[in-house]
């Protein structure tokens, strides 16, 4: 039977590695085997087969793909996978909307003679192939079928892995703007408010915050960082110690969740501080920058291409290893990595258990509190 892979959910650097990873580590043991690439995420999986997939891929479609950025197969988000909340006033509409297109996948994934589903993405993508999985299996029960997941986001927030893939990049790509920007606000001895990617974890923000030596991190899981007046106390002792320019990292999220204007609120504090202003002798200058959606983009690290190499050649294992039954939801797994290895995790339990938010007990929060500008800081 033929195997599909597609990615979904926002783009990450390294997703071609991974189906480059999982197309090669197959071919050198099955040949033959089928691969069926679906374009643009679940839109291929639901769409007219013709012009959504490629089918009986050979070696020369995943040729010189390996360090490219983003995804040679197209991603996005099918908003009719995404379940509408009980209060929706559309909702019955978009029940109906997801059940037409859980219909269209599953006839067109039995059509395509489809024994396992990869998805590379994050945990609504998982969510969404769980979804198309029980559809699958309740029409077409005699069919084997399996998902197959494998962790890509940004955002490193997903249950039963150490790392996804797209993180180390996103993450040198943020450590880089904060290196950008000192250069030029130690130049002028000012303050900058950082806006990077997270809108639900705080990851790609605190570790870049301390890898790059920011002076302050807000991150949307801990409000007690959002709070302002916190950070000025936080910055004023900094001054008192002859700290000249200041760096706060905020993740996106904590503007979802603190106000739209957080980040101007903030400004407009740091720059009226009559403590900051005696201090200074002058009002201190504050400017605010987004990364965003740059931290995604730019070639795969060498980390994040060896992780999906790695994630992608396990998928084949696994299907070369024990072929897909009809046994349902319990052979469907996310591959992981636990630090040291490649491991399962059962999709049901990744699902149910993310996102992978950071507590206030995680060892990098408390190495950031630890590094950043502290009021008592005795130094
Ligand atoms: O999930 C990855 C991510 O980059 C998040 O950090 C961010 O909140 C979101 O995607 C942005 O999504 P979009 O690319 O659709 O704007």
């Amino acid at each position: 039977m033929a195997i599909g892979i597609l990615t979904s959910g926002g783009d990450a650097p390294g997703m071609n590695a991974a189906v480059r990873g999982f197309f090669r580590a197959l071919k050198l043991q099955e040949p033959r085997r089928e691969v069926v690439f679906f374009r643009d995420g679940y839109k291929g999986l639901a769409g007219k087969l013709d012009s959504s997939t490629d089918r009986n891929v050979d070696r020369t479609a995943i040729r010189d793909i390996l360090h490219r950025g983003g995804t040679f197969l197209g991603t996005g988000r099918v908003r009719a996978l995404i379940p509408p909340p009980d209060d929706a006033p559309d909702r019955d509409a978009r029940l109906r909307a997801q059940q037409d297109f859980l219909r269209v996948a599953a006839v067109n994934l039995y059509q395509l003679d489809i024994s396992d589903l990869i998805v590379v993405g994050g945990d609504g993508s998982f969510k969404g192939a769980r979804l198309i999985a029980d559809h699958f299996r309740d029409t077409f029960p005699e069919r084997p079928f399996r998902v197959l997941g494998i962790p890509a986001t940004i955002d490193n927030d997903i249950h039963g892995t150490a790392w996804t893939i797209g993180f180390d990049t996103a993450l040198n790509n943020t450590v880089s703007a904060i290196r950008n920007i000192r250069d030029t606000v130690e130049s002028h001895k000012r303050g900058i408010i950082l806006e990077v990617m997270g809108n639900r974890s705080g990851w790609l923000a605190l570790q870049s915050a301390v890898a790059g030596g920011a002076s302050v991190v807000a991150i949307p899981e801990i409000p007690a960082s959002w709070d302002h007046d916190d950070i000025l106390r936080r910055i004023r002792a900094g001054i008192q110690r002859d700290y000249r320019y200041f760096i706060v990292v905020v993740a996106e999220g904590v503007r979802t969740r603190a106000g739209r204007d957080w980040s101007r609120q903030l400004r407009h504090r740091m720059e009226n501080d009559e403590e900051i202003i005696r201090q200074l002798g002058d009002p201190m200058e504050v400017r605010i920058n987004s990364v965003g959606h740059v931290a995604r983009g730019g070639h795969p690290s060498a980390l994040d291409n060896t992780l999906a190499s790695a994630f992608g050649a396990e998928a084949a294992s696994r299907i070369l290893s024990s072929p897909a039954s009809t046994a349902g939801g319990a052979q469907d797994s996310m591959i992981g990595h636990d630090g040291a290895r490649t491991v399962h995790v059962p999709l049901d339990e990744v699902t149910a258990r993310s996102p992978r938010l950071v507590s206030p007990d995680a060892a990098i929060w408390q190495l950031a509190q630890q590094l950043m500008l502290n009021v008592g800081q005795p130094y």
